[in-house]
């Protein structure tokens, strides 16, 4: 797996294909490896980039201003950062699915320009509520003191649909080798930058570009209903669910994740 020295240290991503470029950003607390099917299928015609994300995967983060100071917007900043260290100068697709989303949305605000269309799954645009943001910091806290492991049992249910849970083991293995591969600080430093966002609702209209959002029916945090109030503020967007997918849709079926994201982009 290759690897970029940036500014915050060295950073991993995963590349394959060629073509027009097609950076994928993970959700929370996940990394590159949830697009495993994606890079697999979509490099037939796509150069498709995925990095783990500061703090996950095999992307270190050591204590200094990126986690004492977190912000989604540092993250952003990496990602366009790792564009130019890969000299891509031409405008890309860029898909992010849940805190990838989030990320999306603050990268569209410092770098619109770069992008030529977008593809956001099980995300959305509006900031926490307060009890969410206590959450957060709680969780933050707790993971430092115990590591990730407790937080695969509240989470499964909530980030994989009834169908994955009932019968695809292979998705649920990866998921749960996913969170205990995030580092503690990792985790903590990103729920701190979720918890510290700002609403994106009124941003959305400003956001031109073609915009696919994809929303599992099975997805209990961004359901479909909440997803569709987005496309009437961002101008040119269209929304597609997937019937037995939950939040992880690309990895829940990627048959037909990968097929609504090729008919997009033709
Ligand atoms: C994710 O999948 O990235 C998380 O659900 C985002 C969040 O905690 O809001």
């Amino acid at each position: 797996m290759p690897e970029t020295l940036l500014s915050q240290g060295k950073l991993h991503f995963e590349r394959q294909g060629a073509g027009p470029p097609l950076l994928l950003i993970h959700g929370f607390p996940f990394d590159h490896r949830m697009w495993q099917s994606q890079l697999a299928e979509l490099r037939t015609s796509f150069d498709v980039i995925a990095p783990d994300l500061r703090g996950f995967g095999d992307s270190p983060l050591h204590s200094g201003e990126f986690s004492e100071e977190p912000s989604l917007l540092n993250y952003a900043h990496e990602l366009i950062e790792l564009l130019d260290a890969l000299h891509i100068k031409e405008q890309i697709t860029l898909c992010g699915l849940s805190m990838g989303g989030y990320i999306a949305w603050d990268f569209c605000e410092v770098a619109l320009h770069r992008l030529e269309r977008l593809i956001i799954c099980s995300s959305k645009a509006s900031a926490d509520p307060k009890e969410v943001v206590e959450n957060r910091h709680q969780v933050a806290e707790r993971v430092m003191e115990i590591g990730p492991h407790f937080l695969i049992e509240g989470m499964l249910p909530k980030v994989l649909g009834k169908t994955s849970l009932q019968s695809r083991p292979s998705v649920k293995e990866l998921t749960e080798a996913m969170i205990m591969k995030s580092s503690p600080l990792g985790i903590a430093t990103a729920q701190r930058a979720m918890a510290a966002r700002v609403d994106r609702e009124d941003f959305l209209p400003q956001i031109a570009i073609p915009t696919l959002l994809v929303s599992g029916e099975e997805d209990p945090l961004t359901p479909p209903e909440l997803m569709k109030k987005m496309t009437g503020k961002l101008p040119n967007s269209e929304l597609k669910t997937i019937s037995s997918a939950g939040h992880l849709a690309p990895m829940e079926c990627p048959g037909e994740f990968n097929q609504i994201v090729k008919a997009f982009l033709q």
